[in-house]
């Protein structure tokens, strides 16, 4: 058990089209390593620092629905360096964990994939911004884009719908083939997880592949 906390922190992150259930999947994750003694702090893109959480109200500002997908890159990138600044980097060093519902690969997949940003800006991008504080472990939490929206749209109620959310279904089709894609190119790192199940079944799930890829290596450290 002391070995946990004398380990630097893990960098897990959850990723997924609309409704798929990512807030509350990490909300767990970060319950179950709570119980295991490790000190794990939640944040979430964009947003996550005071900064960013300024640049999140602007990019889901329901006002604002003709910009381009490069702007939104932009954005999104700004508002990822300033939670890498002043919140993952500092929280990683000082040994806590951390849970992010969404980081990068959601500008690869909602900018790239489905809004057509080209793969060598982001990944230009991705190597300025992130460079090697890359996740340890991703989550790509699956579902039918159809599903997905219904559970989104039933889980917003009578709030107004934010901007990526109300892109037609073509674009989600092609933002879960992105997210997908990621998957195939880089399956060290990523999980493809059947979100179209209950909560429970997700969540045991995704605690045997933390259990099994990161918590060994924590504690026998
Ligand atoms: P949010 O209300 O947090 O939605 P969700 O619960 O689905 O995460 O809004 C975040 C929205 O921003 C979501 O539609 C996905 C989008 N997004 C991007 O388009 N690119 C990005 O890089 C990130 C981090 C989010």
């Amino acid at each position: 058990m002391v070995g946990i906390f004398m380990t630097p922190g893990k960098f897990i992150t959850f990723e997924g089209g609309e409704g798929a259930g990512k807030s509350t999947q990490a909300e767990l994750l970060r319950e179950r390593l709570g119980a295991l003694g490790i000190r794990t702090i939640l944040t979430r893109e964009p947003g996550g620092s005071p900064f960013a959480e300024e640049i999140r109200h602007l990019l889901l500002d329901p006002r604002h629905k003709e910009r381009s997908p490069l702007a939104d890159a932009l954005l999104f990138y700004a508002a990822r360096h300033d939670h890498l600044t002043r919140t993952i980097g500092p929280a990683l060093e000082a040994g806590n964990w951390l849970v992010s519902d969404r980081f990068s690969d959601s500008t690869r997949a909602y900018q790239g994939a489905a809004g057509g940003v080209s793969g060598d800006i982001l990944e230009t991008l991705e190597k300025w911004v992130v460079g090697d504080r890359r996740p340890d472990l991703t989550y790509i939490l699956d579902m039918p884009p159809e599903l997905g929206l219904k559970r989104a749209e039933e889980r917003r109620g009578h709030d107004a719908v934010d901007g990526f959310e109300n892109l037609d279904l073509d674009f989600h089709k092609r933002l879960r083939q992105g997210f997908l894609d990621i998957a195939k190119a880089e399956p060290e790192r990523c999980f493809v997880i059947d979100a179209n199940r209950d909560i429970d079944a997700i969540a045991s799930e995704i605690w045997r592949i933390c259990e099994k890829r990161l918590i060994p290596e924590a504690v026998t450290k």
